[in-house]
């Protein structure tokens, strides 16, 4: 039991008992080599502060576990104890698995369904002599020097805590919807780009947000303790920042994650309330995340701010994860839906777009006629005008007091128009 006290290895539920006796005792929690920790014995490894721990955890309904650091605070409640890293980002492992600390100095995590090393530090060869859970929540490898030569914060998951350095060499990539059937991790991801923004992306390429910040080289990004997410030049001189809402108020906690809806957003503890509170988010509409409502759905922004999504140029059983592109599946020729008092337009700027004078009729026509339209907004104030959109990523407002027309292209053959779709009617 001696040689344990360092460790503060113990169930989660003995903690609030342990915790404090060792805690007034141990500057530092040194995790020695050989430590290991299985999902059966649901130990952990604590932070002293006790604010983080590390060891397995279940997102899923299914017998499927991820090892990581999590929120362990007892001022926040279990189911609030949010996810902060994952070793190996989606790795699940089932119910006989653990993960150790080598006597080599490197931690690997095995696999009990595989019956195989499925991650692993990589820190053989760095002299590894012991680990620890720093009360920032940075879990790190130290040689007998101390030094630091591995650390989680170098490979975050989703979630950037206070005091993590993050710059070109890193990424955030959003947890993907379901864990357990997507093989695929999801596609939205943040970047810093060459010229020291962070950029947030679907699928590598395609740039829905980029920050504020002048270009320039050698940045990191931080996110502070009081609450601003910095972009810092060599010399730790913010060049760029920008505050959350509860800028410099007494907050006991704070992250940054990279959301499973593809936002970004800065995140409070609130004490008051027991929850999480978004005080940033990078994306202020919802609808300009580049795919919301999947890759053919149109958008609609909405009073409280979150998306409604519809699927109007062709229906799936009404799911928009599903709606089709228009003539690539029309056989028997297009036709037109109208959606008034709707304003549609491209996503994203492409140059085959374009606005012309003319008539509703026109309008509506013009689109018909083009192989390659996918979408139209007839608007009059003064001057007839009818714009174009030509991408198959489309997204719009609507509103009563809107006096615009939006035509979308629809397949001519029996459509499965889906009756909650309200204000689609057919055009005639
Ligand atoms: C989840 O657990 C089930 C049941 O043990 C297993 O069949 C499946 O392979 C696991 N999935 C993953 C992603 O580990
Ligand atoms: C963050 O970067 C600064 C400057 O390079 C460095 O001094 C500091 O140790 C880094 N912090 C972590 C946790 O890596
Ligand atoms: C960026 O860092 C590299 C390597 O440390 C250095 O050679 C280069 O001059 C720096 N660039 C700027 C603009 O400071
Ligand atoms: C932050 O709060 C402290 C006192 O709580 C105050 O002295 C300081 O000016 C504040 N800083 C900013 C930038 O608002
Ligand atoms: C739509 O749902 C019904 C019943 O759930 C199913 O039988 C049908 O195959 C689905 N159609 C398509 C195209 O997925």
């Amino acid at each position: 039991m001696l040689e344990q006290e360092g460790l503060l290895l113990k169930s989660s539920f003995q903690l609030s008992i342990f915790v404090g006796f060792l805690l007034h005792s141990l500057a530092i929690s040194e995790i020695p080599l050989g430590s290991k920790l299985s999902v059966v014995d649901k130990n952990t490894w604590v932070s002293p502060n006790g604010d983080f721990a590390f060891g397995f955890f279940n997102r899923t309904d299914e017998p499927n576990y991820s090892v990581g650091i999590c929120f362990n605070s007892k001022s926040i409640p279990l189911d609030k104890q949010t996810v902060v890293w994952t070793a190996g980002a989606n790795i699940m492992v089932g119910e006989n698995s653990s993960v150790q600390l080598t006597q080599d100095g490197e931690l690997v995590l095995v696999d009990s369904l595989k019956g195989d090393t499925v991650w692993s530090s990589r820190t053989s060869q760095l002299s590894v002599v012991s680990a620890a859970l720093l009360d920032n929540g940075n879990l790190v490898l130290l040689n007998e020097e101390k030094h630091n030569v591995w650390q989680s914060f170098d490979t975050p998951s989703d979630t950037l805590l206070p005091g993590q350095n993050f710059s070109t060499s890193q990424m955030l990539r959003a947890a993907s919807k379901n864990l357990v059937s997507d093989y695929l991790s999801s596609y939205y991801t943040l970047w810093m780009n060459a010229y020291g923004q962070l950029q947030l992306r679907w699928e590598s390429h395609f740039v829905y947000w980029t920050s504020g910040s002048p270009p320039s080289s050698n940045l990191s990004a931080f996110l502070t303790s009081d609450g601003a997410l910095q972009l810092r030049n060599q010399n730790l001189q913010p060049v760029w920042s920008m505050l959350g809402a509860d800028y410099n108020e007494s907050i006991s906690y704070r992250f940054l994650r990279l959301d499973i809806d593809g936002n970004l957003r800065l995140y409070s503890w609130v004490e008051a309330l027991m929850s999480w509170r978004p005080v940033w988010q990078a994306v202020e509409n919802q609808c300009n995340v580049f795919a919301t409502c999947g890759q053919r759905g149109i958008c609609f922004f909405t009073e409280s701010g979150s998306p409604d999504c519809k699927c109007p140029f062709n229906l799936v059983n009404g799911s928009t994860e599903k709606c089709l592109i228009p003539y690539q599946q029309c056989e028997s020729g297009s036709n037109m839906f109208s959606y008034k008092h709707t304003f549609l337009y491209g996503m994203y700027n492409s140059s085959d777009d374009l606005v012309v004078p003319i008539s509703l009729q026109e309008c509506r026509s013009l689109c018909l006629k083009d192989p390659l339209c996918t979408a139209a907004t007839f608007s009059n104030d003064g001057m007839p005008q009818c714009s174009v959109t030509k991408t198959q990523y489309v997204t719009g407002y609507s509103d009563p007091s809107l006096s615009s027309v939006s035509f979308v292209k629809v397949c001519a053959d029996p459509l499965a128009v889906n009756p909650n779709l309200s204000h689609v009617i057919p055009f005639s």
